[in-house]
């Protein structure tokens, strides 16, 4: 075998990785947050956020509701909610990143599939 086809045969290797690589990390976006990602956010939901956000959401009265909040605005659940906004309370101090991502996994799938 000679160099030049060497380097295409390696060529067409790391292409098909890279392409591997790319569909497998769609996959994951797809399928979405797990249903135990969920779970442990409802968990976290109800004892730290349902006393102003209302049980499971439901009544959230002078409290934001949290099921009309973007979806696609995941970003700017992470900074409130570690943060604070005006009333809210930071929970960066008392809650991991990942209770945050599992809250923010929550919020997105809904109320219903508790
Ligand atoms: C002490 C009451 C209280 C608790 C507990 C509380 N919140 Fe809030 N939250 C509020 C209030 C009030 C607002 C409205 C803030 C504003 O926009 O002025 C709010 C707003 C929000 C918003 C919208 C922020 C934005 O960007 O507009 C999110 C998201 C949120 N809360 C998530 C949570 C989560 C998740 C928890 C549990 C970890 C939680 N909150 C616990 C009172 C609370």
């Amino acid at each position: 075998m000679n160099a030049t086809r060497f380097t295409k045969i390696a060529m067409r290797v790391i292409a098909a990785c890279a392409l591997a690589h790319v569909a497998v990390a769609h996959a994951d976006e797809a399928a979405g947050p797990s249903p135990e990602q969920i779970k442990k956010g409802a968990a976290t939901y109800s004892q730290n956020c349902s006393p102003c956000h209302g049980p499971r959401m439901l009544d959230p009265q002078g409290a934001f509701d949290l099921r009309t909040f973007r979806k696609d605005e995941k970003n700017r659940f992470l900074t409130s909610v570690s943060k604070g906004k005006n009333q809210m309370p930071p929970w960066g101090g008392l809650l991991s990143p990942e209770d945050i991502e599992s809250l923010w996994a929550y919020v997105i799938a809904g109320e219903k599939t508790q």
